[in-house]
């Protein structure tokens, strides 16, 4: 295992068994020309092979930095991220942006299609993988639509293919569901569940949506007020397959959400 890469820098682990992902006393200073901003105080991880994660924790705290860190758009300032447990590299990371990146010019197609064409794989593969991702999300009649022709749901299903084109071993998202109505995000659970148990990936996914992490997760990490730090990762033991109509009448998910809420609520109270 190698633990020896600089600081802010990324190492790999070659052992199966290992996490596929840590981050190591992460933090993370932002400079602007008249303030320094420090967004990570101390964050430290482990994320195993197929686990679907989720991150919590009040707006500013550094939850989508914490993102590009993972996917290597931006450096730590501290400590390490650290891919390992047989992750090949960060070619096989997807990623679902904050803002919606569904290319206007493009069709369905195009814009799914766009992942396996930069790393250049053959027309044939590429389009066959396309079907069955849209078929999966139920996008096949629209694949020669462009994206205004299309609802938000539509549009944020199209973005969640596009970080699947590419078969990624971790995938992270960033708000994927925020800003539909509870029917259409209610139905993108269901899908998001289904493509997790059908096709394995680690996920980790950012969201301000607490009954949407408790749904959704095998473990949900509650992150302080700036300067971040972890306050509860809690797991949560609803077993799968989840009915995402019914999980949330449950005993079992009433007790995760109120544990967690007892903790991030505090956070709200406290003045920006
Ligand atoms: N490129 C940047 N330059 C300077 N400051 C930045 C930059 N990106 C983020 N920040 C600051 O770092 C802090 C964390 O930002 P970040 O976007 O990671 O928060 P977040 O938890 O994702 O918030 P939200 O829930 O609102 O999306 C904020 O105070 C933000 O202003
Ligand atoms: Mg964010």
């Amino acid at each position: 295992m190698s633990l020896d890469a600089p600081q802010g820098q990324v190492a790999r682990t070659s052992a199966e068994a290992a996490p596929i992902l840590e981050a190591r006393g992460i933090g993370k200073v932002y400079h602007t020309r008249d303030a320094e901003t420090w967004a990570i105080g101390d964050i430290t991880a482990s994320f195993a092979k197929g686990e679907f994660v989720s991150i919590v924790g009040p707006s500013g705290c550094g939850k989508s930095t914490f993102l590009h860190m993972i996917a290597g758009f931006t450096k730590a300032t501290r400590g390490q991220i650290v891919l390992g447990g047989g992750i090949s590299g960060r070619g096989k990371l997807g990623y679902i942006f904050q803002k919606d990146t569904v290319l206007p010019w493009y069709t369905v197609r195009q814009n799914v299609s766009l992942g396996p064409s930069f790393i250049g794989k053959p027309a044939k593969e590429i389009s066959a993988r396309v079907d069955e991702l849209l078929e999966m999300a139920h996008l096949r009649a629209f694949a020669g639509s462009y994206p205004h022709q299309l609802s938000g749901g539509m549009r944020r299903r199209v973005a969640l293919l596009m970080g699947l084109a590419n078969d990624p071993e971790l995938l992270l998202l960033d708000e994927p569901f925020s800003a539909l109505d509870t029917h259409t995000k209610t139905h993108l659970h269901r899908e998001l569940l289904e493509i997790w148990r059908k096709l394995g990936q680690t996920v980790i996914m950012v969201t301000h949506d607490l009954d949407e992490a408790v749904t959704l997760s095998d473990r949900v990490i509650v992150l302080s007020s700036r300067p971040s730090s972890i306050l509860l990762d809690e797991r949560i033991d609803i077993p799968h397959p989840r009915d995402v109509f019914t999980v949330r009448q449950t005993e079992m998910f009433t007790r995760h959400f109120t544990r967690i809420w007892s903790v991030l609520g505090q956070q709200f109270r406290k003045p920006e």
